[in-house]
């Protein structure tokens, strides 16, 4: 069972423009970064309220609707999009708790930038895999937001390419007991 972290940057840092899209990917769809293996092997699913927001903008049929999705926020007035969703209020440090219990399976931490770094800084993450698309975006929401993640060493780093142009980082970590 694990923690995971998979997601898509710019190649100078930057997950999302300012307002939050992420069109900027549009253009490497094409390209299989493994994600149809990798979401098969996931059980629950954690993000952040403003990612569940640019989801449910898309204005899609909810793209994971075999996994148990837990939403961080405080807000009260949250659209549940459906039975599979739950709102999760109660801090950082109980949600970790119940992801740890063998019934929770594998989890993904979609992100975004915020919630992801909350749990490099809780070293609760086993791993992250980083996809450095072929572009700048030059500004935007960052992917390692800035003085969000006191100083840690990563055990192991592995580096590929895919496609003669995505980068492909994956970070082990040493996970808090
Ligand atoms: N490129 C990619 O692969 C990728 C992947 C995922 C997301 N994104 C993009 O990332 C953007 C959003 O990222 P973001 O960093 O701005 O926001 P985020 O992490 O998605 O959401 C932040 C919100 O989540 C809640 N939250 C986060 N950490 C928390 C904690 N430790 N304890 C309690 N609540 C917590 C809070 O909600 P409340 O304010 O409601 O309390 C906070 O305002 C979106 O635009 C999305 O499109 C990109």
């Amino acid at each position: 069972m694990a923690i995971k972290g998979y997601i898509a940057s710019s190649m100078d840092g930057y997950i999302a423009s300012s307002d939050g899209q992420v069109d900027f990917l549009t253009d490497y769809q094409h390209i299989d970064c493994g994600y149809d293996a990798f979401i098969a092997g996931i059980d629950t699913i954690v993000m952040g309220r403003k990612t569940y927001e640019t989801i449910l903008a898309f204005g899609v049929a909810w793209p994971y609707p075999q996994q148990q999705t837990w939403v961080l926020t405080s807000r009260e007035d949250l659209r549940v999009e459906n039975e599979r969703i739950c709102l999760w209020k109660q801090g950082l440090d109980a949600l970790i708790a119940e992801l740890k219990r063998p019934e929770a399976g594998n989890t993904w931490v979609v992100g975004g930038a915020e919630l992801q770094a909350a749990f490099i800084d809780k070293r609760a993450l086993d791993t992250l895999e980083v996809y450095l698309m072929p572009v700048m975006l030059g500004t935007g929401i960052a992917l390692f937001p800035k003085e969000a993640i006191a100083k840690q060493a990563i055990k192991q780093v592995h580096t590929s390419l895919i496609d003669g142009t995505v980068i492909k980082h994956t970070y082990h970590f040493d996970v808090a007991p």
